[in-house]
């Protein structure tokens, strides 16, 4: 039902021009300048008023547009980040600020953060740390850890740092697809949609497990306006069910009889945008019955549990496994042996952008425009579930407001893919933050039972490691959680006597899938406990029990792998002798000040190595990149790894540019398009830099090859593309190669290369031996806590991340991914834990905030790789496994209790200091 108001807002203006709409009653400002005003530059993360994505300014001052009545802005100046990038000169400069430290890496979030900050500036021209602070608190961002953005703010009216850059390997360049994050023209999920394109409402189990009865949904929607169809399993022509592991494809597109977890998809209502607004999803005619439920992994295991899926008895997924040596006797051996049980929950991606996209028929076959890490297992899960060729299916991804994991899994393309061959027309979709949280995949939680020996000279003697994954319904990226948690659990040491298994379990959850870490995260948290606790009893300084221990080239790793060269864990931690001694002094002095003044704060300093396997486990896992040059002199880089704020997109391209020898700024990139770029993979497991980037690698230096042959050049000249030509030049000597004469191929390309990488892996056998990765790369933090002994409330207060990353390819991205992934690890420790029914906003959830994350200084170690480009190592995973465990560490070392379930939140943390038992 449509109840817009006769009021129309003439007296409003919207970047300085005058604006008129006629909102719904009760309609926000947000929906009101998105959908009827245009001004996609605003953005929607929560609709509650938790994120700040949709901060603009109404009569200068910082508002939340979703929660600000359309009518009540009548008469008001409304500003957008679009706007003042064009009229305002602190925002221009904040623009620029913003390109210069890396303060932008996803996107979602920059319109909100920088139309705050442009209210600040214009108070304060030169803000102190405190003040940024303050004046963005309101703003959410999942991906860089805040600190770029304050040295962004603080840096305003500095001069620009930017100057053209040949942007070689190693440069730390300003992103290439910068620009638009900064100006407010990025266009993420649904941003592009057609502005006649229907809207669709998914409709969802209320239940963790119910059956349930359709009524009849021909009468149902003939009765209510604007509704122009619906969708149920029945409408799906081919499988419906999807997956991202082979023999793992269970989830159905729409629950057929039973829903299997409180938010699974069941049906779906396409119609008018106002008609499904306005819809009421208790109207739906659908019978529930609910049916008895097993929420956790122990109720799952029990003998007489309902089963989830009947081929997999018990429950029980599946199983990873590791063994070498004898860890039993080891652990016999040894004259200590530290054990214990930890438990960590449910974690929720939250990126600020959820799920969104939209979907159109072109001729006979479907686009789908929507946020995604994976577009050619979308095309290929998609051909399956519509029964359509390949070739009928397109992906164009849009920007991702952040993905960590989640978005490697569908969400939204099913749904739009069959409204729109369902109804013939364009059909959108965004998620609601609560269905977000309710129906996408989390971390695993785990339970973990891990013991460790050492022998009296300090070194380790067998590590025995049990663990129980909580997967969820379905299957998602369980399989690989499974597996790579035992090649992972010894951390990046040297342990000869080694057992660890791990189990993924079905419950009546949402899906557990990938989370930056794919369980190692979890089962660095035991690990690295554990190690503390050993050093403590035998009296060693906890990083150099680390040190002595650490795997080193030539030494094998728990699967046998030998690397001869490139392993910096022992660099690592070196890398942080000076901070910990340094920070451990202060410790100790602010306690001893705090004693003596009677004051509760307790200062404590922490510290934990990780490492982490580049791509998949012991599978081809092939990049393929495409380059080609026209007969305008343009050179075009394919790039098809998706770019979800890491940075691929200036990462490949530089890689791509040095192996050409030719200046990143003279190429053209086209992104991911399944139309256009050829499979570069999903953008998961820290694969891109590493795999694509070698890929670019080859295709640079082919490309490279061909155009100096056709020039007679040996191999030092210098490649200068220009209109119509490309300079060659040798010895001071410049040859120019003109392009107008030459062929060109069905692209428009007179020269063209297209070149594939994928790593060397070998198989792991029975008992997970074998050679896993090509590439590991390695990691430890040192973390600074001030723990308030009476409250319970653990206050992180600065971090040191050393990261062997083998060549940084644009330092300022490795700091950009550290220290997002530093955040994220903070998060995990001491705050986030999703509780499916209780948390799923992001005022229940709690994920850091600008006042949470302390200074994180960034060292980037480099152990070149053999494998990798230059020398180059996977980040994206690293760069949080160490975090927690070196917060629980610093926590242990503040105040004596030792934290076994995260997040270590306040009344946990309190009653572990009172000696009171733990809920
Ligand atoms: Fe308005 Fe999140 S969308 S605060
Ligand atoms: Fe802030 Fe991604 S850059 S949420």
């Amino acid at each position: 039902m449509d109840k817009r108001v006769a009021n129309d807002l003439t007296a409003f203006r919207l970047n300085g021009a005058p604006a008129a709409a006629a909102p719904r009653a009760g309609e926000r400002l947000s929906e009101t300048l998105r959908e009827r005003l245009g001004a996609r530059d605003v953005k929607v993360g929560c609709d509650a008023g938790d994120c700040g994505a949709c901060t603009v300014l109404i009569d200068g001052a910082p508002v939340c547009a979703c929660l600000t009545p359309s009518l009540s802005v009548a008469g008001a100046e409304v500003e957008t980040l679009a706007g003042l990038i064009r009229s305002a000169p602190e925002a221009r400069a904040l623009a620029e600020a913003f390109q210069d430290h890396g303060a932008a890496q996803c996107g979602i979030c920059t319109p909100g953060m920088m139309v705050a900050a442009v209210a600040l500036l214009r108070r304060a021209p030169a803000p102190g740390v405190a003040a940024v602070e303050r004046a963005l608190a309101g703003v959410l961002c999942r991906c860089t850890g805040y600190r770029k953005i304050i040295d962004a703010v603080m840096d305003v009216g500095a001069p620009a740092r930017h100057a053209p850059e040949s942007g070689e390997v190693g440069a730390a360049i300003r992103r290439i697809d910068g620009a638009a994050k900064v100006e407010g023209r990025e266009s993420f999920g649904d941003d592009g949609a057609p502005p006649d394109t229907l809207a669709l409402r998914v409709i969802r189990s209320p239940y963790p497990r119910a059956s349930f009865l359709m009524g009849d949904l021909d009468d149902w929607a003939a009765a209510r306006p604007g509704v122009v169809a619906t969708l149920t399993a029945t409408d799906i022509r081919g499988r419906n069910a999807f997956g991202v592991i082979p023999a793992f494809v269970d989830q159905p597109v729409f629950a057929e009889r039973e829903a299997r977890f409180r938010g699974e998809a069941v049906a779906a209502v396409i119609g008018a945008p106002d008609a499904i607004a306005a819809l009421d999803d208790k109207d739906f005619p659908v019978e529930w019955t609910p049916l008895n439920a097993v929420e956790t992994v122990p109720a799952a295991l029990d003998a007489g549990a309902p089963q989830l899926h009947p081929d997999r008895p018990g429950n029980i997924m599946c199983r990873g496994f590791v063994r070498t040596g004898d860890a039993e006797a080891a652990l016999a051996r040894a004259d200590i042996v530290a054990e214990g049980v930890f438990e960590t929950g449910f974690v929720e991606h939250a990126y600020i952008e959820p799920e969104a996209g939209y979907a159109t028929l072109e001729g006979d076959r479907v686009e789908i425009h929507a946020c995604t890490q994976a577009p050619v297992m979308d095309r290929d899960s998609l051909a399956e579930i519509l029964d359509m060729d390949r070739a009928h299916v397109r992906i164009v991804p849009t920007a991702v407001g952040g993905g960590f994991g989640s978005k490697l899994d569908l969400s939204v393309q099913p749904y739009l893919a069959l409204g729109a061959l369902k109804t013939g027309r364009p059909v959108r979709l965004t998620y609601s933050r609560g269905e977000s949280m309710r129906s996408t995949t989390k971390r695993h939680p785990a339970t973990m039972r891990v013991r460790i020996g050492a022998t009296r000279d300090g070194r380790l003697s067998g590590l025995s490691f049990s663990g129980d994954f909580n997967t969820g319904a379905y299957a998602s990226w369980g399989p690989t959680v499974a597996n790579r948690v035992p090649v992972h659990a010894s951390g990046p040491y040297r342990i000869a006597d080694y057992l660890a298994e791990a189990r993924a379990v079905h419950t009546h959850n949402p899906p557990s899938g990938a989370f930056r870490g794919f369980g190692v995260p979890q089962a660095a948290i035991a690990q690295e406990s554990l190690f503390d606790e050993l050093a403590e009893r035998f009296g060693i300084d906890p990083l150099e029990f680390r040190i002595q221990n650490a795997l080193e080239n030539g030494a094998p790793t728990v699967c046998g792998q030998i690397f001869r060269q490139g392993v910096g864990a022992r660099a690592c931690l070196e890398a942080l002798r000076p901070a910990w001694k340094a920070r451990r002094a202060e410790a100790r002095a602010s306690n001893d000040a705090a004693k003596r003044g009677g004051r509760p704060e307790r200062r404590g300093v922490g510290v934990a190595a990780g490492w982490y396997g580049c791509g998949n486990t012991s599978l081809p896992n092939p990049s393929t990149i495409k380059a080609g040059v026209d007969a305008s002199g343009v050179i075009t880089l394919h790039q098809g790894a998706m770019d979800i704020g890491q940075g691929a997109n200036t990462v490949i391209a530089q890689i791509f540019a040095e192996a050409l020898g030719a200046p990143v700024e003279r190429l053209r990139l086209l992104g991911a398009d399944t139309d256009i770029t050829p499979d570069a993979g999903k953008t998961s497991a820290s694969r891109q830099t590493f795999i694509t980037g070698n890929a670019a690698r080859l295709a640079g230096q082919a490309l490279r090859a061909a155009l100096l042959k056709l020039c007679n050049a040996g191999p030092e000249a210098r490649i200068e593309p220009e209109a119509g030509a490309i300079r060659v030049i040798e010895d001071g000597r410049a040859h120019l190669l003109p392009l107008a004469g030459m062929a060109t191929d069905s692209e428009g390309y007179v020269l063209k290369v297209t070149e594939t990488y994928d790593p060397p892996t070998k198989p792991l056998d029975e008992n997970g031996q074998g050679e896993p990765y090509a590439q590991f790369g390695y990691a430890a933090h040192l973390a600074v806590v001030e723990v308030d002994i009476e409250l319970g409330t653990v206050r992180a207060t600065g971090f040191t991340a050393a990261h062997d990353v083998g060549k940084a390819i644009n330092p300022m991205l490795v700091e950009g991914q550290v220290q997002g992934g530093v955040a994220q690890g903070l998060g995990m420790a001491l705050m986030e834990e999703y509780l499916p029914g209780r948390t799923e906003n992001l005022h229940d959830y709690l994920i850091p905030t600008i006042g949470d994350v302390p200074p994180i200084e960034t060292i980037i170690v480099e152990e070149p790789d053999e494998h990798g480009p230059y020398g180059a190592k996977g980040l994206g995973e690293h760069a949080l496994i160490p975090t927690a465990p070196a917060l629980l560490n610093a926590i242990r070392a503040a105040c004596g209790v030792r934290i076994r379930r995260v997040p270590a939140t306040p009344s946990r943390v309190r009653a572990l200091i009172r000696g009171e038992e733990l809920e």
